[in-house]
């Protein structure tokens, strides 16, 4: 059943989805004190795997030594120049590409072509400046701001529920990555209603769920959906075999901002959403299936198979919600209505909340330090 009773207003004005102002005042109050999922573990599985990142205008480096991750700003504290503009890759060694300068895993500098050139040596500006990283599950999260709570503060209950849901016997088994022609929260509204499903996925989801089989939960700093459904049969008896909880249940988080969860059972699913733009997002997902702990062949193949035959699913869905993003951004940009949240997305509402009072916030709070 849903909360609210009747319609509710859609607080957020069509200016929101693509004003400059908007959009920076949503940097600085929702993204830059958040954690931020960039990178699952195994994107870089071996010793000098590295992949590039852009949060919001800074460019990342997150490197593996020796199975330890650490991310750094991308920029070479000799002249500047990023460390590398590939998007990920492989190198024995982190050196930059531009006069060679190594550095080591806590940023300092390693070995320097010429070094005597640079007597007498500036210790305290010759390292790389380190970003905030914290691992949970297999998730690799990251944060820009240095006096900002841990990752476990930040997570609340999520962290154990990630934490379990992003290790083994659950395993990576399919990623997306993709830019969107879309505001930020044209996504993230549109994974908080199951009302478009019948028309945007009439051949993955089609019906609508009866409400009485629906259940929200709505706070300031997540919502949640859950639905019991007896066509998750089949995923239960695969749960069974492989030992891990079933329940015939499909359950879909959003952890604001931009972190959005979903499980039924053997299949967990998160996604991150980043403004690159006021008018554009990149999106990227992680899809886990259960794998089994023990190795044999029955339940190698079948995990293998489970996956397959999941991820083509994922796939399917999310190519079926890639097409509506930049039409409802252009409807945004013509828009002179209102618009309306119905009860089946009062989550859409909630979010619109979180993201009206943030800026608010952190408005009042500038305003008041003048
Ligand atoms: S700018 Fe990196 S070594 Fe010169
Ligand atoms: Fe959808």
């Amino acid at each position: 059943m849903f909360v609210n009773k009747s319609r509710l207003e859609h607080l957020l004005p069509p200016s929101a989805y693509y004003a400059p102002e908007q959009h920076h005042r949503e940097l600085d109050s929702l993204f830059e004190p958040a954690w931020h999922l960039i990178a699952c573990r195994s994107d870089l599985p071996k010793s000098g795997d590295f992949i590039t990142f852009d949060l919001f205008g800074h460019p990342l480096l997150l490197r593996n030594f020796d199975g330890d991750l650490r991310c750094f700003i991308n920029v070479c504290a000799h002249r500047h120049s990023m460390l590398t503009h590939e998007r990920r890759g492989h190198a024995p060694r982190l050196v930059c590409q531009y006069h060679g300068w190594e550095y080591t895993k806590d940023g300092r500098t390693g070995r320097i072509p010429d070094a005597r050139c640079f007597r007498p040596w500036d210790r305290e500006n010759a390292h790389l400046t380190t970003v905030r990283t914290e691992i949970c599950g297999e998730l690799v999260f990251v944060c820009l701001a240095p006096q900002a709570p841990s990752l476990a503060d930040h997570l609340g209950s999520y962290w154990t529920l990630f934490a379990s849901s992003f290790s083994p016997p659950y395993r990576a088994a399919w990623t997306y990555d993709a830019s969107y022609a879309a505001n930020w929260k044209v996504f993230v509204e549109n994974s908080l209603e199951s009302y478009h499903l019948p028309v945007v996925h009439p051949k993955t989801f089609g019906k609508l769920p009866p409400e009485a089989n629906c259940e929200h939960g709505l706070d300031a700093r997540f919502t949640w959906y859950r639905a019991h459904d007896d066509e998750l049969a089949p995923l239960a008896w695969v749960a069974e075999r492989f030992g891990v909880p079933s329940t015939r249940t499909y359950e879909h988080h959003n952890l604001h901002p931009n972190i959005t969860y979903s499980q039924s059972d053997c299949v967990r699913l998160i996604m991150s959403v980043f403004p690159t733009s006021p008018t554009t997002c990149r999106h990227q997902a992680w899809l886990f299936t259960v794998r089994g702990e023990r190795p044999g062949w029955i339940k190698e193949g079948f995990g293998w198979l489970l996956a397959r035959a999941i991820s083509r699913f994922a796939s399917k869905v999310v190519q079926e919600d890639v097409g509506i993003y930049p039409d409802v951004q252009r409807g945004m940009e013509a828009s002179s209505a209102r618009g309306v949240i119905g009860t089946r997305e009062e989550r859409v509402y909630v979010f619109q909340k979180y993201v009206l009072d943030g800026c608010a916030d952190r408005q009042h709070a500038a305003h008041a330090s003048r």
